[in-house]
């Protein structure tokens, strides 16, 4: 039902989403010193205009193309339905779509965070331009089937575009589980996940045993070691990295707290902390898509601001590493 909190985000939060488009073209690398060759030809099916504003980054395994900024689902999407929470949400991933976003990371351990990204996606129409992602994290066989066939009616979908395993959990047959699906056309990709640095060195042996096509992994100005522990090897082997915890788990704005952004911020054009985050984090090269989550769209349109601006330089980077030790 189109009602008047419907019909005021969809112009307000649009129009916030909107802005993003003429702030930068897209980079993946900090600006050539040759000039560029002349643009393409304009493909017939062209992407949405809106994309052109976020960073764009490609998935090696395939050569496929994917806005750099997605969204997560822990905690901020485990709210119950028909609460103005899920409502708010609706505005969220309003923001998120209009702004050229596509990836959105979720989970069955993430209590009823399927549901409501199943119900969002249905209700805005956004399933087809949706790059979802969600994890097997079972126990058995058995379980590991169940537990697939639930994400599938709770997302009210049939394939996902990535299946990861969640934190490793009974690796020995959840990946071979998900390359069956991915075999029977399921999932395009599979991935491995882990959230903290103790498992960067069984990420790091997995990645080189298995090559799956996608990491997922936690990196911050607070926590850069996967820039040492696994992202050289996702670059050497070809993985697509997917960045948690950007935010530390939101922890990063206390520490910030009312603390100036860099004197260069402007020049970068993040007006920010949670801009600054997300740009630390897009700035090496190896990172394919970051996930910070939010239920609040005023917070969505600031994270897509994020993922549209010239990349940080090394010397910028260290110095917010410093920041934060
Ligand atoms: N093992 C795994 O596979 C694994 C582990 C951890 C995370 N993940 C994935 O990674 C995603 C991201 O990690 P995370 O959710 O743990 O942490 P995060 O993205 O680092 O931080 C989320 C927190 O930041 C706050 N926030 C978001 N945008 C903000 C903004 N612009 N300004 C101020 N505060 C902001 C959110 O609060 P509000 O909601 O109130 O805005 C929330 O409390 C997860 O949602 C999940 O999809 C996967």
């Amino acid at each position: 039902m189109a009602t008047r909190r419907r019909f005021l985000s969809d112009s307000a939060w649009s129009a916030a989403a909107l802005t993003l488009a003429p702030l930068v073209a897209c980079s993946q690398e900090p600006p050539p010193a040759v000039p560029a060759p002349p643009p393409a030809e304009p493909k017939a099916a062209a992407a949405p205009a809106t994309a052109g504003a976020l960073i764009m980054r490609t998935i090696p395994s395939s050569g496929e193309q994917i806005p750099a900024i997605g969204v997560g689902t822990s905690g901020s999407y485990e709210v119950p339905m028909d609460s103005p929470e899920f409502a708010a949400l609706k505005d969220v991933l309003k923001v998120f779509f209009a702004g050229g976003g596509r990836a959105i990371d979720t989970s069955p351990n993430y209590s009823n965070a399927e549901d409501v990204v199943g119900a969002l996606l249905k209700e805005g129409g956004w399933r087809q331009q949706c790059f979802l992602a969600t994890k097997l994290a079972a126990d058995d066989r058995d379980a590991l089937e169940r537990q697939w066939a639930d994400s599938m009616r709770r997302l009210q979908t049939d394939t996902v575009e990535l299946l990861q395993v969640h934190n490793l959990r009974n690796i020995g047959q959840a990946l071979p589980y998900a390359r069956e699906l991915k075999q029977a056309g399921k999932t395009k990709y599979i991935g491995l996940t882990h959230y903290v640095e103790s498992g960067h060195a069984d990420l790091a042996r997995l990645m080189r045993a298995e090559k799956p096509d996608w990491v997922q992994i936690n990196y911050s100005v607070a926590a850069p070691q996967a820039a040492k522990t696994i992202f050289p090897i996702a670059q050497e082997l070809g993985i697509a990295v997917m960045v948690n915890r950007a935010f530390d788990d939101g922890k990063l704005f206390s520490v910030a707290g009312d603390r100036p952004l860099p004197d260069w911020a402007a020049e970068m054009q993040v007006t920010s902390w949670a801009q600054m985050f997300l740009r630390f984090v897009l700035s090496h090269p190896a990172v394919t898509v970051v996930i910070p989550a939010t239920g609040k769209p005023e917070r969505q349109a600031d994270n897509l601001k994020g993922g549209a601006g010239p990349l940080l330089s090394q010397a910028q980077q260290d110095e917010l590493v410093k920041m934060f030790a």
